[in-house]
Parts: C-alpha cells; structure tokens; sequence
C-alpha cells in the first residue's frame, strides 16, 4: 500500500479480532509516530504501550467513548512532555501529527485503528494520569485503539472544494 492509498482509505476501525500484535509491528507503529514533524524538532512526544486487559476494561470507566478497547488487544497512549518544548502549545501539536502518522502506519499493517479523544477532557486526562500513574511533566493528549479489523468501512471521501480557496478567503 502506498502513502497516498494509505491516507485516502484509512477509517476508524472500532471492532476487533483478539489476536495480539505482533512486537514488529507495534515497533514499526512508534517509528512512524517518531518520524513526525516537530516545532523545533523537540520530539516531546511519549508513548505508553497498553495490553494488559484490566488496564484496557478500566478506561471506558472513565472516557464514554472507548468501549472498544474491551475487545481491543492493544491501545497506546500518546504523551506530550511539556518540560521538553519552549512553547507549550507545541505539545499538543507535535503529538498529533504524531498519532495521525500512528494511525496511517496501523492501517497500512493491516491493523483497524481509532483515535480516542483526551486532551482537552479534563475527566478523561484525569482519569488516565491515575490509571496509569503519569508523572505530572506528562499531558495525555490521544489514546489509540488497536488490533485486526472484524469490520469493513469504505473510504470515505470528504473532498469538498466549497472549504478551499486560492490567494484570498471568499465565501
Ligand atoms: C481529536 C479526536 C478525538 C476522537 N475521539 C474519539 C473517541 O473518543 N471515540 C471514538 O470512537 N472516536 C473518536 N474519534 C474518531 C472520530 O470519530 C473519527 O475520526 C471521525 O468520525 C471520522 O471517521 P473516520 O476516522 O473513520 O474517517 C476522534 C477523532 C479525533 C480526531
């Protein structure tokens, strides 16, 4: 699969087969995650590998949006070190080019993949630095759910020329 056919045919997978993934991949998922762009090239992302069940059945206790990851055999969490950027904002910035570069590596394993929303959710950011005892230099800022597909999505195609402009807004 290419970036582009990648790109273009990547969908929130959110059931899975409970087969576990394979170390290779999980490491090949991080170094696509690590090969995002950076403000300043701080790299002030950091990741929590997720696959311990009681772990994975805990957080939809706290995030109403992740009862996949009952069935899910891994997730990874997605941290911003906020003592390793100049501008604090960068953060959150640098750690989701990161998580989309996760996603699109998932899939292009062969792997069904969702983006699960912590930052900005006070609740669910508080409630995963406790589960996972997060130092407090550490900002959870997306948690990945991941394993084989048990369902099909199609492509989605949102091209709408209505949302672009050239040289100058014009609505
Ligand atoms: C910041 C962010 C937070 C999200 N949070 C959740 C979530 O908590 N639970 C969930 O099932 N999907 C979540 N999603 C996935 C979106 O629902 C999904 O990307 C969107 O519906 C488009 O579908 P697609 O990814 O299949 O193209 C989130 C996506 C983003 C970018």
């Amino acid at each position: 699969m290419d970036s582009l056919e990648a790109i273009f045919t990547r969908r929130s997978i959110r059931k899975y087969k409970p087969d576990p993934i394979p170390e290779e991949d999980i490491e090949t998922m991080l170094r696509a995650a690590m090969s995002a762009p950076s403000a300043n090239n701080y790299q002030p992302w950091r990741f929590i590998i997720i696959d311990e069940r009681t772990l994975l059945d805990a957080i939809p206790e706290f995030h109403p949006y992740s009862e996949m990851l009952k069935e899910a055999p891994l997730a990874i969490l997605v941290c911003g070190d906020k003592t390793a950027v100049g501008h604090p904002g960068y953060v959150y910035l640098d750690c989701s080019a990161a998580t989309q570069n996760l996603l699109i590596s998932a899939h292009a394993l062969g792997l069904g993949a969702v983006w699960l929303g912590m930052y900005p959710r006070k609740s669910r950011m508080d409630g995963i630095r406790k589960l996972l005892q997060l130092s407090n230099n550490l900002e959870p800022i997306s948690l990945i759910s991941i394993g084989y597909p048990n369902q099909e999505k199609l492509p989605a195609n949102r091209f709408d020329k209505n949302k672009v402009c050239r040289n100058k807004w014009e609505v």
